[in-house]
Parts: C-alpha cells; structure tokens; sequence
C-alpha cells in the first residue's frame, strides 16, 4: 500500500520511520517532510491547503492511507475532502476536530457527559469575562477559544496578567482563534499526556507518557513545544489508565457518536493527576510532539496495521504490543527557541550517536545545504531517543548520544525525565 504522511516535526520523523518497518507499506510519500524523514520517504511539496492538489496526488500516486500528523489541516478539512473523493485518512473529519479545534466545544462535552476538569466558563464579550475574573480571582487560566500555535493558554497567577490576556485575546492577538475566550480553574496536580486509537466508536489505548514543556532544567524558562518526553509514565499506573478511559476517554467518544461526528484516529487526553483523580486539561486531535518519538520506539505492534483498523472501524477486540523497556526522548533545539533563532548552523555526529542501537535520532527541523551537510532549519531539530529497562538508563544513554553530535548552536535540557527518576528512585518530591 502506498501511504502519504503529512507533516515534517519530530513527531512525523518517527510516525515515518515506524510505518516504514511495515510489511503493508509499500511506498511512503511525506508531505514536506525534513532531511530525516527524506531517508525513510520519498518526500514531495505538496501545498496541504490545497485539498483538491492533495486528493490528486493521491489519485496520481495510488495512495491508499493519508496519515495526518499536524492538527491544523484536520481542524481545516483535510479529512472531509479526501474522504469525498474516496482516500482514506487517519485522523478526524472537521466538526471532530473540534476537540482541539474549539476549547469551549470540548468543555460543552465535558459538562454534558459529566467528564471530570476544572471549573470554567466560556465568553464572547470581554466585559462578561472580566466580571468572572473579578469575581472569581486568580490564579486561573485564560484560553483563546481556537488554534494558537501553542500560544493561546496564559497561566494567570494574578489578576493583573489574567485581565491582560483576557484584554488581547479579545483584542485580536489571536485572530479568530481569540472570538471566545474559556477561563478555567488552574488546576493542582502533575500533568501527563494518554493516547489511544478511536474507530468512530471503539477505542484501544496505546500509553501514557510525559513532556517538559519549559525551556530550561528545573522547569524553568519560557514555555516551548516540548523539550523532551518519555514512556511510560509512572503518575500513570494502572488504576489511574483504567479511570482515564472510563471517565474521559470512553464518555467523549460517545459523545462524538451521539452527535453524529465520530472521531476517528488518535485521541491525545492532555491530564492532569489531581487529588481527585486524573482531569482533563485539553484534548488534542494528532499524538503529541515530542511525545510521539518515544512511543514509536517502545511500540512492538505494526503501526500501519493499527491505523488501518481505526480507518476501517476495525479496533474491536484489538490490542497492541509495548516493549518492557522505557523510552526517553532529549530534544535539541537552536540556541534563541522558542523566540528568534538563527537558522543555517551545520550540525554532524549523528551516525557517532546512533551507533548504539538503542539510540534512534528522530529530526524535526533539518534540511540539507548545497554542499550536502545537515543544517537547522527550525527551532527544535533533533530528537535524541532511547530504549533503556528504567527510565535513568534511557536517559544516561540519551545524554550520551547527544554528546556525540557536534552542533554548537544547538541547546538542550539536562533533566529529560527527573519526575520518573525520582519514583524509580522513591525519592520524595517526585510529584513537586
Ligand atoms: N507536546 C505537546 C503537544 O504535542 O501538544
């Protein structure tokens, strides 16, 4: 089977080099694509707004799956198009996109279905808004309705920076995205990330994992994409996978059949581990970035095979095989992410650092220059994975790989998995 992957992150990197080892795939197209992916797929500049170019190079090309890995052209209509032209695609139709796509839809689901998160309201106007603020207080969260990059979410710790971000959203920082704004009690717990495969109304889940959101060691620093990730994550036993599935995950696929939009794909519950059990915090529509590269690599089943059971509704009774091992992911971004960053620095020592078979470097924004060397060409560009049978072992055999790569202009955080360490350790504070 021909298969066309759209996307050019770490996270398609890895989706790419997964489906690649599968006997189903015949040939992989990615759609831009990056240096990595190129070695793994046949990678095509395709303009991804376009439906219509997209339908027909799936057309042109015999193209059986198109894999979504960005949320964007799900939100927009890419799966509604090509499903009209008969291609099927991994990821859900618009209206189910919404789960990402529209903060106060997902909240409307959850207040229906009684799906466990924090207190919250929606507004249209700013006056309303700031009149809940006043009368509720901080700390609390402001979220723009709609996509923002990664950066329409402003945790307020006070009155003043709530009133702000309420003030710019609805003066148009945000564009359309900021028409609603959804202000939210902040929460108090250790936020973690589950994933599982939704057919429209089965659903098998795939694992937890963690990210690190800001910049810098000991949580400090802007916040970013994502600077590292790992899996499992321990916050995550059993029991507490068992209630996220029954309490969150279960009730909004229901919902989404009850409304006749039934997700179909990969379902990313962003959770936070309160007192009270796991919340939802947010609902994203594609696996998470960086959290994706340490799946795949932990991941035993064929993952084309998985994705096409979601695609032909076929998840029932369905499992899928994880390794024992951990898996831990460094990300190495350019010195100045995430604000302005110099693109063009030449980057070598990946072969050095994937000598170790155990170590898999997943690129995210890397090109090839006229004279052949690897550069950077984004803000985040590597993602150094490993296998290790604790998570200290993965990461000790991640910070070894990434002090095999020569990139001066590249930085990276030295504390990838502390939270996990400190459980394997049984260290107290591990959920500070
Ligand atoms: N790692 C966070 C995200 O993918 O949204």
């Amino acid at each position: 089977m021909n298969i066309l992957l759209i996307g050019s992150g770490g996270r398609e990197h890895a989706l790419a080099w997964k489906m690649a080892q599968s006997p189903l795939c015949h040939t992989l197209f990615c759609a831009p694509g990056n240096a990595g992916i190129c070695e793994q797929a046949e990678c095509v500049s395709l303009d991804v707004d376009d439906f219509a170019a997209v339908a027909r190079f799936c057309k042109d090309n015999d193209v059986k799956l198109v894999v979504v890995g960005p949320e964007a052209p799900l939100v927009a209509g890419l799966a509604d198009a090509l499903a009209e032209e008969g291609i099927p695609v991994f990821g859900p139709r618009k209206q189910a996109a919404m789960l990402e796509g529209s903060k106060s839809f997902t909240r409307e689901i959850c207040r229906d279905y009684a799906i466990p998160g924090p207190e919250n309201a929606t507004f249209d106007n700013e006056a309303d808004a700031l009149a809940y603020l006043k009368k509720h207080g901080a700390p609390i969260v402001v979220k723009a309705d709609g996509l923002a990059a990664g950066k329409g979410v402003i945790v307020a710790d006070d009155v003043a920076t709530a009133e702000a971000a309420i003030r710019d959203i609805f003066g148009g920082a945000f564009g359309a995205a900021g028409a609603k704004v959804v202000l939210e009690e902040k929460m108090e717990g250790e936020e973690a990330s589950f994933f599982a495969l939704c057919d429209g109304e089965n659903v098998l889940a795939l694992a937890g994992a963690q990210d690190h959101k800001r910049a810098y060691d000991n949580d400090e620093g802007p916040n970013t994409g994502g600077m590292g990730a790992y899996t499992p994550a321990p916050v995550l036993t059993e029991e507490a996978e068992q209630q996220v599935m029954e309490r969150i995950i279960l009730p909004t696929v229901r919902a989404m059949k009850d409304m006749g939009v039934p997700y179909q794909g990969v379902l990313y519950a962003g959770l936070m581990m309160t007192d009270e059990g796991p919340k939802l915090v947010e609902y994203n529509v594609r696996f998470g970035d960086p959290e994706c590269q340490p799946l795949m690599m932990r991941l035993n089943s064929d993952l084309v095979e998985l994705m096409q059971a979601t695609v032909q509704r076929d998840l029932a009774g369905g499992s899928s095989d994880w390794s024992e091992q951990a898996a831990l992911t460094v990300v190495m971004a350019t010195k100045g992410y995430p604000g302005n960053y110099e693109k063009g620095s030449v980057i070598s020592g990946i072969e050095r650092a994937e000598q170790d078979p155990l170590v898999k470097v997943f690129h995210a924004g890397t090109a090839r220059n006229e004279a052949g060397e690897l550069i950077a060409v984004g803000g985040r560009v590597l993602n150094v994975t490993t296998l290790g049978n604790t998570i200290a072992e993965a990461q000790k055999r991640a910070y070894e790989a990434v002090a095999k790569i020569d990139w001066p202009q590249g930085f990276y955080r030295h504390d990838i998995g502390w939270r996990a360490i400190a459980r394997e350790r049984g260290e107290k504070g591990a959920s500070a």
